[in-house]
């Protein structure tokens, strides 16, 4: 199928995958000894499907865990290398980074944050946002993050679904080099919500604010605040964070993670897929508004007591060099980032990134959405220069961490450009059809997953029922991830992007549905529908269909504003469709449902007999015939 690359970091050790395969709940078992616990539990897995309770029985904390752990050994080892977008940069040790969390565990305390209350922290990156949630942690309120690029009425939606009573934000963020009025955003999203009790504010870019009645400096508070706290003691099952993101009906949910279970997975996988060691320097350029940022930037490396670097801005501001810059300022040695970013400094030219000395790298990741095997290839040659080894890791919000990947840590094997190659350890997966059954090697058909593994999430916030149909409802007791895949002869899985109508723009899920329900609640429009086609940097780019009221009467080229405006309020800019096109009618099938693949045909510029399977009975003459109209009335619309 395409080239291998025999190329690994020496490590042999076939025992891991030898347990797994013979009784994962043993071996998930020994990887949790691991952590640190303040009691054992009493049973591994209590699976009640699909709810699984991992540890149960167990009490751990996961700020103990990244923090208190490593005082005696590493308390001046550097935990986080800072840059910030505008040039500032901070250093923070590990006995710095743990006394800021346990003020700020006794600032949120001193609020009347208890165990199990749900806290929203909405912060760019800066060394405040781990703070922030490792504090939560320290104390069991659950951290609901959301990603500083999302709008007032997403943020509202979040607040209201998690009834958070407390928000930690700042009074703005650098963003190619102008400042986002995060306090202002978080002003318009709780004016009419009256159960807000504090919102705290982190000074960054000392923009004037306007100061509310709840709200308080986060450096005021930290200054008054003792630095004497002890993590408590939790449930392993205990929710450690909820995480707002798209599926394919309604509004984002939030998928809940728990504490141990999650714990144990990031510790393991860190390890297995990074082979981290006391003298890397490891920089993962996610934002923590996501599940990679949550998951490999924040907790895995504070588990193993790992030095990174965090930064704060665009990975192309003010130039095409900063990132490369970065590596070389800092040393890195292991770099995690994504296919979009990637396509984006490829385009840059090489020239940049050879003027650096990148010679400390040794390992290589990439996430998100599937890597081009020619980008793949351009990575290992021009920033790994043939000697790292890349992994391509597969995993989800849901799954917590990794579940497919290569694994440097434990082992060498070929990699294949454009596949993630094997699932971790403990992990039974297939590829299968419609009806559940295994498909032939070499077949696409859908990804499933048919036993439990400890990252996985516990629901989704307050709708078990819904958490039951989007993940285990398609195959009876298998978790379905909604991707397409196709396992090689060699056992290697290759992801093939969404099976269902979740977009991946720039490696950011986003809902079909959310967006056409956005775009609908404009006055002038009756109906809309999106579909994403493919782009060379981003991966994928949404272009929507919109037709509007009878009795419109503005011109198209305002209303194309009013959408996006529109669009920019409800979600958030990276929502933003890079067309759209004003159609007199969409075309349906015969049981009234949108023709998603003869839009995307459109858009793609594709011709109609490239559709191959035709939904819903619908004769080929009625889809051309649809097709001929659409093309004909964007035409119509666009002159
Ligand atoms: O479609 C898969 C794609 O990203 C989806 C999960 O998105 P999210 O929850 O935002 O998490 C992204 C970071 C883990 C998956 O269903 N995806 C993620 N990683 C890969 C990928 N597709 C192909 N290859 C990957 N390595």
């Amino acid at each position: 199928m395409s080239d291998t690359f025999d190329i690994g970091l020496g490590n042999n050790f076939p025992e891991i995958r030898e347990k797994a395969d013979s009784d994962f709940i043993s071996f998930w078992e020994q990887q949790a000894k691991n952590l640190h616990w303040f009691s054992p539990w009493e049973r591994v897995l209590n699976w009640n499907p699909p709810f699984a309770r991992w540890f149960e029985g167990g009490t751990i904390n996961a700020s103990y865990n990244a923090l208190d752990v490593h005082q005696e050994q590493k308390s001046q080892k550097t935990a986080i290398f800072w840059e910030g977008e505008n040039g500032d940069s901070k250093v923070l040790t590990y006995a710095e980074l743990f006394e800021s969390v346990k003020k700020l565990a006794n600032v949120l305390v001193s609020l009347g944050v208890k165990k199990g209350d749900r806290v929203t922290i909405y912060l760019p990156m800066i060394p405040e946002l781990p703070i922030s949630m490792l504090a939560c942690a320290r104390i069991g309120a659950t951290h609901t993050v959301i990603f500083s690029g999302f709008s007032a009425t997403s943020i509202k939606d979040r607040v209201v679904d998690s009834h958070s009573k407390v928000i930690i934000t700042a009074d703005g963020g650098y963003r190619r080099g102008k400042v986002v009025p995060l306090k202002e955003i978080i002003d318009e999203s709780i004016s009419e919500l009256d159960f807000i009790e504090h919102v705290l504010v982190v000074k960054r870019t000392n923009s004037e604010i306007q100061m509310n009645s709840v709200d308080s400096y986060y450096d005021e508070l930290m200054e008054k605040s003792s630095a004497q706290h002890l993590a408590v003691s939790l449930e392993s099952t205990h929710p450690l964070f909820i995480l707002y993101t798209s599926g394919t009906t309604g509004k984002p949910k939030g998928v809940l993670h728990g504490t141990g279970g999650y714990l144990t997975h990031l510790y393991s996988t860190y390890k297995w897929a990074f082979d981290i060691k006391d003298s890397d320097v490891y920089f993962c350029t996610a934002d923590i508004g996501w599940v990679t940022g949550h998951s490999y930037v924040v907790y895995a490396p504070l588990l193993h007591g790992a030095t990174q670097v965090m930064y704060e801005g665009a990975p192309d501001f003010p130039d095409a060099s900063r990132i490369w810059n970065i590596l070389q300022k800092y040393h890195v040695s292991i770099f995690y980032t994504t296919p979009t970013a990637l396509r984006m400094f490829m385009k840059f030219g090489d020239d940049i990134p050879n003027s650096f000395d990148l010679s400390k790298i040794r390992l290589l990741g990439s996430v998100g959405e599937p890597i081009n095997p020619e980008v793949w290839r351009w990575y290992y040659r021009t920033i790994g220069k043939e000697k790292c080894p890349i992994i391509d890791t597969w995993w989800q919000t849901e799954t917590g961490g990794m579940l497919i990947s290569a694994l440097p840590g434990i082992e060498t094997i070929p990699l294949k450009p454009g596949s993630g190659t094997k699932p971790i350890p403990g992990i039974q997966m297939s590829v299968v059809d419609e009806n559940g059954n295994d498909v032939k090697r070499g077949t696409k058909g859908y990804l499933i997953i048919r036993n439990q593994w400890p990252g996985m999430l516990q629901t989704l916030w307050g709708d078990d029922e819904k958490y039951k149909t989007v993940y285990w409802s398609k195959y009876e007791n298998c978790y379905y991830p909604g991707d397409y895949a196709l396992e090689d002869e060699d056992g290697y899985f290759w992801l093939l992007g969404r099976a269902d109508d979740v977009l991946k723009v720039a490696g950011h899920r986003i809902g079909t549905a959310e967006l056409e329900s956005c775009i609908v609640s404009h006055t002038d429009v009756a109906e809309s529908a999106v579909c994403g086609i493919a782009d060379d940097v981003k991966g994928e780019v949404i272009i929507s269909f919109v037709v509007l009221k009878q009795n419109t009467t503005k011109d198209t080229k305002s209303l194309e504003s009013e959408i996006i405006q529109k669009i920019r309020e409800d979600i958030g800019a990276i929502a933003t469709p890079k067309e759209i096109h004003f159609v007199s009618k969409l075309p349906k099938t015969r049981s009234g449902k949108i023709m998603r693949r003869l839009l995307k045909a459109i858009a793609s510029n594709e011709k109609i007999g490239d559709i191959s399977t035709l939904e819903d009975g619908t004769a080929i003459s009625e889809i051309q015939t649809a097709f001929d109209e659409l093309q004909k009335s964007i035409k119509e619309n666009s002159n």
